[in-house]
């Protein structure tokens, strides 16, 4: 499958943004804690969510799609779960399903998930997540491929991260949340998909404060009930469309996002010359009249996110001087760069910085999407660009963005999907 895409329009109008990627896919693995049904309000309906979803099934979740005033609600019911294995076929089509690793622990005492593996952007070791279970008192084994691991109780403990990981952060607080006892996880993520977590858990009868900072503590209680909740906007699909309206010379209201959420990314979009005003809930980005380069350095949040490297590189291709792109975050996240060269742009790369010297204007050209953001990246440098370009791989970018063909198009892009 490809996108077509005919460059050269600026995008005009409004886009609403899908609930997160990040934060339904970690929730939708706490619902294995509860005991009674959980509705998420806002669910995007994604591949990686489809996956997570089956996942549950064979777990012995049934869950299902209600309609609730023309939105989407994602109901499961976890109470009949009783397996402990994660399905081998599904882990490998999706990472996330190392989240599971908690919250099964927590629910059934014991686990077995296929070692994940790494990833078109790296290793993606899972250290810290084996290591802040071991703390909780859980037994693992990796053998042959696979994770084991047992606890018959978890028991609170201080966890110390060494990377405030957002995984490792996430499924930590899983398993806490029905251990004995009070678990402290120090150095933590702040992601506000961890925030979101957080907000779910508690609203299911957990005891957890302190997401958002770097130290979270987590009451163990005795059980959890269920839970009607409304899974936070994304802020990379907002961030993605923010460029958007500033990669094409265009004028976008992005509504439905939380603007704080954005401040790192708004920040340098700032900079580089674009015009960008936060309301409420939306936020108004209208191009810069010449794009002026800018230096970014991935870091975890509230730093600027690795997630949105790909696609303001993107944007820096046609910037007024020399922009320095720092990744720190992921050992292998420039193979945006190959591509974007054959569309024209001036990036060097020596291990983890690009040095990108703007160009006025980019070409359409065949190129291949590896992952979810570089595919994002693409798609935005081909909105960009004189003539044609074709974006392969688009089920990377279909995995983590809600109908972002249409979104584009409906702001005037010429995108189409071929197979
Ligand atoms: C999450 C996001 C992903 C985002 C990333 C960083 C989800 C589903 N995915 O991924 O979109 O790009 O955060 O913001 O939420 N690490 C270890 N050992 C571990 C775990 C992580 O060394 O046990 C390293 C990783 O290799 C990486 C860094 O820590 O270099 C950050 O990874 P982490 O924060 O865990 O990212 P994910 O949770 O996998």
């Amino acid at each position: 499958m490809q996108y077509i895409i005919d460059g050269g329009v600026p995008l005009q109008g409004t886009v609403r943004i899908s609930g997160a990627k990040n934060a339904i896919l970690p929730l939708l693995a706490a619902t294995v804690l509860a005991s009674q049904k959980c509705l998420i309000h806002d669910a995007p309906a994604l591949n990686d969510v489809a996956v997570m979803a089956e996942i549950l099934r064979r777990l012995g979740a049934s869950v299902r799609w209600l309609e609730d005033n023309g939105g989407r609600v994602l109901e499961v019911d976890p109470r009949h779960i009783c397996v402990s294995e994660v399905p081998d076929d599904l882990v490998r089509q999706m990472r996330s399903s190392i989240f599971l690793m908690g919250p099964l622990l927590g629910r059934l005492g014991r686990v077995r998930v296929a070692y994940p593996g790494g990833c078109a952007i790296g290793p993606r070791p899972i250290d810290l997540h084996l290591r802040g279970l071991e703390v909780l008192g859980a037994r693992i084994h990796e053998r042959f491929g696979y994770i084991d691991a047992e606890a018959t109780q978890l028991v609170g403990r201080e966890v110390h991260l060494d990377f405030p990981s957002v995984g490792a952060t996430e499924n930590v607080m899983m398993a806490a949340v029905l251990a004995q006892g009070v678990t402290v996880i120090r150095n933590a993520a702040k992601e506000p998909e961890i925030v979101d977590l957080q907000n779910f858990l508690n609203h299911m009868g957990a005891r957890i404060k302190g997401a958002g900072l770097d130290v979270i503590r987590v009451e163990g209680v005795e059980r959890l009930g269920g839970a009607e909740y409304a899974v936070i906007p994304d802020r990379i699909e907002a961030g993605t469309l923010m460029v958007a309206a500033g990669i094409t010379g265009g004028e976008l209201l992005i509504d439905n996002c939380i603007p704080e959420h954005l401040d790192a990314i708004t920040a340098k979009l700032r900079e580089t010359g674009t015009f960008v005003e936060e309301s409420t809930n939306r936020i108004h980005v209208r191009a810069a009249d010449r794009l002026i380069a800018v230096d970014i350095k991935t870091l975890p949040y509230p730093g600027f996110p690795t997630d949105m490297q790909p696609q303001m590189m993107a944007l820096l291709c046609l910037a007024e001087g020399t922009s320095i792109v720092t990744e720190t975050i992921f050992e292998n996240r420039f193979k945006h760069v190959e591509e974007l060269r054959r569309m024209g742009a001036q990036i060097k790369t020596e291990g983890r910085t690009a040095v990108i010297r703007g160009v006025p204007m980019l070409s359409g050209a065949a190129v291949e999407a590896t992952d979810l953001r570089n595919g994002a990246a693409l798609i935005l440098a081909g909105l960009a660009s004189e003539g044609t370009t074709l974006v392969n791989g688009v089920s990377h970018v279909e995995r983590g963005y809600e109908q972002l063909e249409l979104k584009l198009a409906q702001v005037g892009a010429r995108i189409r999907k071929s197979v």
